[in-house]
């Protein structure tokens, strides 16, 4: 028997599109969080996402309702127990994720894949706190996740070539384009973006040019859909300093990988790009 229940915990912007995506491709879903408050807003964002669609003639509107009833929340974890497939989507901080794995390791049950939605943590270091390291593997969707293609699957050193198959299968069934790597820092995706995104801030922190320019020359001259800063603010400017951090640590200090001073500043200053409002555009 392949996936048919499908638990995503974390309701946040990648949570609530990962939920989306599954009930659309018709899986039961559960969503998961610690508050309704956090639940609710996950099915607000689903809910205006599937009006997008629908207004596109992509989905009837009753293809969108019967997507949405696909979905029940919960906020005891507990509700993963009959999962065939858990995806996590938590905060990015290592022993919360640790914590959680080991938790969901006893509620799910034993045939259970247990998948990580992380952007930067060792899929390796995951599945060492559940006693199913073989059943555990990376699942990175990319933000926004009802638009963007690729599934980016991270195979830990016990992941087996069965669970890898199941988890690619469940990728296509929503509509995605699974490629598979290795456990890496950064994986392939952020390894080679946000350094990407850190040369775009060092062009600006040095004077080189203006954001407007900077973003310009690389969607008119690279055919890139926006520019590297205002993908900083879409993906959050913590989110970067953090990868920046995992790759510098990861790569043993390589100065390659060193954030710049600009993006460690506007962190500190709260200038997160379009969650906190501002970043290196102002968002009202
Ligand atoms: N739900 C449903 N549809 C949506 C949507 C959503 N949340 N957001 C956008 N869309 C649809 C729109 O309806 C529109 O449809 P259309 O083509 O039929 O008109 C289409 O997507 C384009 O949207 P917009 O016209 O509003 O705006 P843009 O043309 O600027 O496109 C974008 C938005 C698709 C986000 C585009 O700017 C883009 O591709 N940006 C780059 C995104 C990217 O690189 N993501 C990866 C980030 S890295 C990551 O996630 C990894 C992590 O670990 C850091």
């Amino acid at each position: 028997m392949g996936i048919q229940r499908i638990a995503v915990l974390g309701s946040g912007q990648m949570g609530n599109g990962i939920a989306q995506v599954a009930a659309c491709a018709g899986y039961d879903v559960v969503m998961i969080d610690i508050q309704q408050e956090f639940l609710d807003k996950g099915l607000a964002s689903i809910e205006n996402s599937l009006a997008r669609v629908v207004k596109k003639d992509r989905m009837t509107e009753e293809q969108a309702n019967a997507a949405i009833a696909q979905i029940t929340t919960s906020i005891d974890k507990a509700a993963a127990a009959d999962a065939d497939l858990v995806v996590e989507a938590i905060p990015e901080i290592p022993e919360l994720k640790f914590s959680t794995f080991a938790e969901l390791d006893q509620i799910c049950k034993p045939e259970a894949i247990l998948a990580s939605n992380t952007s930067s943590i060792s899929i390796n270091a995951i599945a060492d706190a559940t006693n199913r390291p073989e059943r555990v593997i990376g699942m990175h969707f990319m933000n926004p996740v009802p638009v963007m293609k690729l599934v980016e699957i991270i195979n830990g050193r016990d992941t087996t070539p069965e669970v890898t198959a199941l988890v690619v299968e469940a990728s296509e069934c929503m509509g995605k384009v699974p490629l598979a790597c290795n456990d890496s820092p950064g994986f392939v995706s952020n390894r080679i973006l946000c350094p990407m995104i850190n040369e775009a801030i060092l062009a600006l922190q040095e004077g080189v040019a203006e954001p407007e320019a900077i973003d310009g020359i690389m969607k008119l001259g690279m055919n890139h859909p926006i520019g590297p800063l205002a993908l900083a603010d879409l993906i959050g400017l913590d989110t970067i300093l953090h990868i920046m951090n995992v790759l510098h640590e990861g790569f043993n200090g390589d100065p390659k990988y060193a954030p710049s001073q600009l993006l460690q500043d506007m962190v500190a200053e709260g200038k997160f790009g379009r969650k906190s409002g501002s970043g290196f555009y102002i968002y009202s």
